[in-house]
């Protein structure tokens, strides 16, 4: 088998590299030529765990390859992956497909006849049918297939989702489609992997579906921690009580600042968009869109809050900045919100990121970036966790207390335990994990009184 995986991004370049680990022929194009040498020397552009080594190995076996030659790529193909950028469009939300129009149109001038043209973005309903007809009017006599293979892999654990997915959904109404798709997920049928077959538009509608019920299950749970605090709950129990009931699951229950990333929110406002435009409307997938904008700036009042209502001319520590961790990816991170905010209310903002300072510095202003979390701290009045990076869960807290300037905590992904916070002495707050601990003689945690805490 061999294919063209057209966009190197995130989708692209991941898939690309597994499809090679697959034992499949894979040639990457790109039209950035910068982009196409540097992958030429090894060089990765995203940070992603794993990938710099499949990539390598994969090039040095002769599987993959790199090319800004889309027509040289394409030819002698069993099946061209369009995996192109769908950005929202300025001002509407909506999804815009220029590049995989644009990807369309070259694929079928220059692909062999039969070729099976796949949409691996993820694009909005109806986009398959509308590559199918510029297929069919650019090359009208080459009968290319059309198929729809939305990719649900997550960053920072992409390469895993790739080669063990809970499930591959797969858009082929063809054949010709179905047997070349077949062919090239063979491996996951090896490891009983369900693979679904349907229709266009019910493969595409299923990828928005998934993301943003997994964008509302997050939202849900945002809301339930805000009312924890308001009536002395603990989220963290409310979210485990509730996940280990099966039908509903304990993935996806985290409270957090909101959702954030390359998909969550441009998928939630695009399936928005298209439940408006098909006049079949998505009232809670709209509210979820809007709650979670409110909330990454709201974030920034609660910090505010827990320094005392005023933070001009204060200091603040910041650690994590990408929207979650072992990823470089700032896209709709909530730190682009508080950062800002912060900066808005008076404060200074010192920060430190394992991987994504070199993005976040043209992104935020007025930063000064700390090569590891205690230099952040130096003289700062309070420390917030943003993104919770695994090397800040098991941070010294008597360093941390003796590097502040007042020991005052903001955990915005529950990465502490607050009993020990407290015990510690620490003015410690997080999301939705009040727990009564204002009320006399209340339990707070295994059995510890807030008077034992004295
Ligand atoms: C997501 C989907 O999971 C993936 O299937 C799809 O292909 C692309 O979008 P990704 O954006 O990489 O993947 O990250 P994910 O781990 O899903 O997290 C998305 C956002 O939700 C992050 O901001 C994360 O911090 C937040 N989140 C996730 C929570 O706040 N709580 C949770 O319980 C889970």
């Amino acid at each position: 088998m061999r294919i063209a995986m057209i966009g190197t991004g995130y989708v692209g370049l991941v898939s690309g590299a597994c499809f090679s680990e697959f034992g499949t022929e894979v040639v990457c194009v790109d039209r950035d030529a910068n982009k196409i040498e540097r992958l030429n020397d090894g060089q990765i552009p995203i940070f992603e765990p794993g990938l710099e080594d499949l990539v390598a190995r994969n090039e040095s076996a002769g599987r993959l390859s790199f090319t800004t030659d889309m027509k040289a790529a394409v030819q002698g193909c069993d099946a061209v992956f369009i995996a192109v950028g769908t950005p929202s469009r300025r001002g509407d939300g909506h999804a815009d497909l220029t590049y995989v129009y644009d990807a369309a149109r070259e694929i079928a001038a220059a692909a062999d006849p039969e070729t099976v043209v796949v949409t691996k973005s993820t694009v909005p309903v109806g986009t398959g049918r509308e590559v199918e007809q510029i297929l069919q009017e650019t090359a009208p006599d080459k009968r290319l297939q059309v198929a729809s293979n939305p990719e649900f892999l997550r960053e920072g654990s992409a390469i895993g989702d790739f080669m063990r997915p809970d499930r591959v959904i797969i858009g082929a109404e063809t054949q010709r489609a179905q047997t070349v798709l077949r062919a090239l997920y063979r491996p996951l049928y090896l490891i009983e992997t369900p693979i679904i077959f349907t229709s266009l538009e019910t493969s595409e509608l299923t990828k928005y579906a998934a993301n943003a019920f997994l964008a509302t299950k997050i939202t849900f749970i945002n809301e339930i921690a805000d009312l924890c605090e308001a009536v002395g709950a603990d989220v963290h129990d409310v979210a485990r009580g509730m996940g280990l009931d099966g039908r509903i699951g304990r993935k996806f229950l985290h409270a957090g600042p909101g959702y954030g990333g390359s998909c969550f929110p441009k998928d939630t406002l695009a399936l928005t968009r298209t439940a408006q435009q098909a006049g079949s409307p998505t009232r809670i997938v709209e509210t979820v869109v809007d709650v979670n904008d409110r909330r990454k700036s709201a974030m920034a009042d609660k910090i505010i809050a827990h320094m005392g209502g005023d933070v001009a001319g204060k200091t603040v520590a910041l650690l994590g900045v990408t929207f979650k961790p072992n990823t470089d990816d700032m896209r709709e991170s909530p730190s682009l919100a508080v950062v800002p905010a912060l900066q808005q209310a008076g404060a200074r903002v010192r920060a430190h990121d394992p991987e994504g300072m070199q993005a976040a510095q043209e992104l935020l202003s007025d930063v000064t970036w700390c090569q590891e979390p205690y230099e952040a701290m130096q003289g700062a009045d309070a420390l917030v966790i943003l993104t919770e990076w695994n090397q800040f869960r098991n941070l010294n807290l008597s360093r941390i207390k003796e590097t502040l300037n007042a020991p005052t905590v903001v955990d915005l992904r529950n990465i502490y335990d607050p009993t020990e916070m407290w015990e510690q002495g620490f003015h410690y707050t997080c999301i939705g994990r009040a727990f009564g601990r204002d009320k006399p003689g209340a339990l707070i945690g295994d059995g510890t009184t807030r008077e034992d805490l004295g």
